[in-house]
């Protein structure tokens, strides 16, 4: 795409939350570097609705420390960054003060803009609030141009606050104006999974049940909880990464090619994989998951404390920091083919991998007894922190005898493209501005992926857990993780460099 093409008109940002910590980590980064590639448009203004006393000094001052620590292009161009500050304004005000969003309309009214983002990074709980304000106060059809609302997840907690979310939404917004975020989506490697499948003729034939003989998933993060226990004690694994991050994963990996590469073709069948999820619930729920949480434990040689020891963390919590689950597909191209998903804080090594195992041989030619078990044709798509993709062989070692040793061809992002890949968020950031919907989830996506993990969830609660396995921080998870995966004659992959 040449530079410049359709960026749209003056717009004006508003985030609601401006003062938490994604804005100065994650959004006003990603706006300082679309502004450095000259993609935002010429008139661009930020205001940051929040609560707390800031001032528009204060929020700048804040910014500047982020873009200098969290930019991506280091050093930082200080022209930039100031052209970019002076653009950016503090409103405070409470969510539910109708008198806000009247001084936000005016603000709004002044800068003269055609077009208009919302932006809602604030606890979820605040969600349904602001957009009824934002409607009372006529903001969501007040410009010229388009206006559109962006929505952090987690989207509801269950099915049916996730629906009942959707009407708050669907009364103000139209579908259409709704951008529902999931950062991975806007991850490179993660929309490489796509090309990789659909735009090279020789991995497809074999990407089915008949030549693929498990998938394994791993999201593995060094970290623990942080700060964020008071969120994380009502989430756990399986809302904070599993309905979200993990499952689009399991969609952009397994779906059917979309007759074309827009956003509701693409949408359409990530839907069809999700409402082919077999259902895990009731007494499945325990055979097909396993949760464990993190005590004590040594990470990158640091002591790392307990879950338990966070503040605002239950004594009796068996919030699980760690989740395994062995799903099925039940289609045509996936039936009876193992998809194993594993997420944990605190493991050893962060890495976000998806390896699709192969079949072995029919025939075992070369006594190479090994193949099975410990080096079978793996292709790993690493989505990061080592982006690439790694397909493992066996080859013949040089010698007079056919003795077989695991290979590996390698694609490297950093070696192939040169320095690091753009951040997810100055990638979504800019498809909400263009109105490319592609990687959002749309709303049936949302209810397909509630709808599976809803009957985990109501499967745990009719069974409640009363030993929560546990594993040390720095471990690859509890004991138990073995017996899960084997009980399919499978292991996990070994996942230390
Ligand atoms: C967020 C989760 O959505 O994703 C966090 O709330 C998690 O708990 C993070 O750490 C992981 O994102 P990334 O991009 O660092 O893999």
């Amino acid at each position: 795409m040449p530079e410049n093409e359709n960026i749209p008109g003056s717009t004006a940002l508003v985030i609601f939350g401006v003062t938490g910590d994604l804005t100065r980590r994650k959004l006003i980064p990603a706006l300082y570097e679309l502004m450095l590639a000259d993609r935002l448009p010429e008139n661009f203004y930020v205001i940051g609705f929040a609560r707390r006393d800031w001032t528009d000094d204060f929020l700048r001052e804040q910014m500047r420390s982020g873009v200098l620590e969290f930019a991506r292009n280091q050093p930082v161009n200080p022209e930039i960054q100031n052209r970019l500050l002076q653009k950016m304004f503090y409103l405070q005000a409470s969510f539910d003060d109708t008198e806000g969003y009247r001084v936000l309309a005016n603000r709004l009214a002044e800068l003269k803009i055609e077009n208009c983002l919302f932006y809602l990074a604030t606890p979820p709980s605040a969600y349904e609030t602001i957009v009824e304000q934002l409607g009372a106060a006529n903001l969501p059809h007040a410009h010229s141009g388009w206006t559109r609302i962006v929505i952090e997840k987690p989207y509801g907690r269950n099915l049916e606050s996730a629906i009942q979310l959707d009407n708050a939404v669907h009364q103000v917004f139209d579908e259409s104006q709704v951008y529902r975020i999931d950062h991975y989506l806007g991850k490179e490697t993660v929309q490489n999974i796509l090309v990789f499948r659909f735009a090279n003729g020789i991995f497809e034939p074999l990407w089915n049940r008949r030549y693929v003989d498990h998938v394994q998933l791993t999201v593995a993060e060094t970290v623990g909880v942080g700060t964020r226990a008071g969120y994380y004690e009502t989430s756990g694994v399986i809302r904070d990464m599993f309905q979200n991050h993990l499952l689009q994963l399991l969609t952009l990996t397994t779906m059917e090619a979309p007759s074309s590469f827009a956003a509701n073709p693409v949408r359409d069948e990530k839907v069809k994989i999700l409402r082919s999820l077999r259902p895990i619930h009731g007494n499945t729920a325990i055979d097909e998951t396993l949760r464990a949480q993190y005590v004590a434990g040594t990470v990158d040689g640091e002591r790392v404390p307990g879950y338990k020891d966070a503040p605002d963390v239950s004594p009796h919590s068996v919030t699980e920091t760690y989740l395994a689950a062995r799903v099925y597909i039940d289609n045509w191209r996936w039936a009876s083919v193992p998809f194993y998903i594993r997420s944990g804080k605190c493991m050893p090594r962060q890495v976000t991998e998806v390896a699709i195992q192969f079949k072995q041989v029919p025939l075992s030619l070369f006594g190479w007894k090994n193949l099975a078990g410990a080096a079978p044709n793996v292709l790993v798509l690493n989505i990061q922190p080592d982006e690439g993709i790694t397909l493992r062989f066996g080859a013949k070692a040089p010698g007079p005898i056919n003795q077989i040793q695991p290979v590996s061809m390698e694609f490297n992002y950093e070696e192939t493209f040169g320095g690091e890949p753009p951040e997810a968020y100055e990638r979504l950031l800019l498809d909400c501005m263009m109105g490319d919907a592609t990687l959002f989830t749309r709303t049936d996506e949302v209810h397909a992926a509630w709808s599976f993990t809803t009957g985990i969830l109501e499967g745990w609660a009719e069974n409640p857990v009363r030993n929560l396995p546990i594993y040390e921080a720095g471990t690859w998870g509890p004991q138990q993780a073995d017996p899960f995966i084997q009980r399919d004659a499978d292991q996990w992959r070994n996942l230390d460099l």
